[in-house]
């Protein structure tokens, strides 16, 4: 269960000039929130729209009962995965193998065992270099991810993979190392895979990359991985039937709220904080969910309205030590949502200091998670005295159903600020023009008039 608390977005805790009066705000936003729900779940059947990630917590037992077949025979063949995807064809996953996977070790937390994942997402040799000398290929497996199937980075990280095993395995054997996951019918991979005859999983066409950790996008390394696929939609599904409740029982539609008021404050930073080392990658899913999403030039309408608010990740406590002094004195522009667990996955009892350490005394016999809830109510409480907006969300427990929760939950807020804004978010034009001068730069046919164009700039790859 996942709830939130927006008392430290209200004037009473942060003043007349950057607070909220919480009550006639949300009964101004609030219907207009749940209206918004209620459009997006309308249009969701449509593909164009690209909702489809909004039904992926009731997708069907089939896929998941591939999934887990596949993960049985291929953790017999594999202890280390290779995950090839960028963007949304990565991050998601390495969100939450992150934080479910055991952080010393490729072991559940919960014991179960699962592979060791390796997310590659950049086209820097020498993360490829180091994986391709130290693994062996005979226990290694690849997930190439590529919704598109294009995507340069991805493929050509594929590329290296590929003929790695090829050379280790030979032609016949290669093929059971390697699963794609991608569009059921574009693309170069879906061809590739199926002439070679390598296991591919299809990404739903109506799901855009940021928003498919939970189809097979996601759920393939986390099978693989041991985490439970199911146990995470279940989460999912509870973020959904939040989204469908009234604006006042509302996690999704109160967290849109939050952002959607700050910014009218002039909030233009976004800053998500969770309390757990095991979340900070979560931070980095969101970012790219929260900027690719919201950060447009045009609306619907086509007005030209340069929309978006910067995410800005950070995590607690280690951040009290970094940018929290920016947060608190800094300018008047951001935005802190934190996140807390009610219950830490692990826990330890920090040892009564021997004589001669009293100073250390309030520490001794208290726990790890307790210090760590107690300085982020430390920090949000701080914040608020130093008039700074912030809010916290708070998951009972670190585990599947509580992070698919959390995950849709953020997927609802980016969703509906979206709509709220008359934006198209699940379209990214402006990542486009840098591809095409890198096809020019690259020497890809049919970018002639581009790669003119950086010469006579003297710009030069
Ligand atoms: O969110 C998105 O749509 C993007 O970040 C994509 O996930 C990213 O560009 C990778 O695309 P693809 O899966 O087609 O390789």
């Amino acid at each position: 269960m996942i709830d939130i608390d927006l008392r430290n977005l209200s004037s009473s805790r942060i003043g007349p000039d950057r607070g909220l009066e919480l009550e006639s705000e949300t009964a101004a936003l609030g219907p207009l929130l749940d209206r918004d729900a209620e459009a997006l779940t309308a249009r969701r059947h449509d593909a164009s729209e690209m909702l489809g990630w909004i039904d992926l917590p009731s997708q069907s037992e089939t896929l998941l009962d591939q999934l887990a077949e596949y993960a049985v025979t291929a953790r017999r063949r594999a202890d280390e995965l290779v995950v090839l995807g960028i963007g949304g064809s990565s991050l998601g996953a390495a969100a939450v193998v992150s934080a479910l996977q055991h952080p010393a070790r490729a072991l559940q937390a919960t014991g179960g065992e699962g592979m060791r994942v390796h997310f590659v997402d950049n086209v820097d040799a020498d993360v490829i270099r180091g994986l391709l000398d130290t693994l062996d290929p005979s226990r290694t497996l690849i997930n190439v991810i590529s919704k598109s199937g294009t995507t340069a980075e991805t493929m050509a990280g594929y590329l290296a993979f590929e003929s790695w095993l090829r050379d280790a395995l030979g032609e016949g054997a290669f093929r059971d190392h390697v699963v794609a996951t991608t569009d059921p019918e574009q693309g170069i991979l879906r061809p590739l895979a199926d002439r070679d005859g390598i296991r591919a999983f299809a990404v739903p066409p109506s799901v855009g990359g940021r928003f498919s950790v939970l189809s097979a996008v996601g759920l393939v390394p986390i099978a693989l991985a041991g985490l439970d696929p199911r146990a995470l939609l279940r989460g999912a599904g509870r973020a959904n039937d939040g989204a469908a409740q009234p604006f006042e029982n509302s996690v999704p539609k109160r967290a849109a709220f939050a952002q959607l008021a700050s910014a009218e404050r002039g909030a233009t930073i976004n800053v998500l904080m969770p309390y757990s080392t095991r979340l900070r990658r979560v931070s980095d899913w969101y970012v790219q969910l929260w900027a690719e999403s919201l950060g447009k030039a045009e609306n619907r309408r086509g007005a030209r309205v340069h929309a978006g608010t910067t995410p800005l990740p950070a995590v607690g406590t280690t951040d009290q030590h970094s940018q929290v002094q920016l947060f608190n004195e800094g300018p008047f522009d951001k935005v802190v949502a934190f996140i807390r667990l009610a219950e830490p996955s692990m826990d330890l009892t920090i040892p009564v200091p021997r004589a001669g350490l009293e100073a250390l005394d309030y520490l001794g016999g208290r726990s790890f998670h307790q210090l760590m809830n107690a300085e982020q109510a430390a920090t949000a409480h701080a914040l608020a005295a130093n008039r700074r907006p912030n809010y916290t969300l708070r998951l009972g427990a670190l585990d599947e159903e509580h992070l698919g929760e959390l995950l849709q939950t953020l997927m609802w807020q980016t969703a509906l600020v979206g709509e709220r804004h008359a934006i198209d978010a699940y379209d990214q034009p402006g990542v486009e023009l840098g591809k095409i001068y890198t096809y020019a730069l690259m020497g890809r046919d049919g970018f002639d008039e581009q790669r003119a164009e950086l010469a006579d700039a003297g710009v030069e790859g």
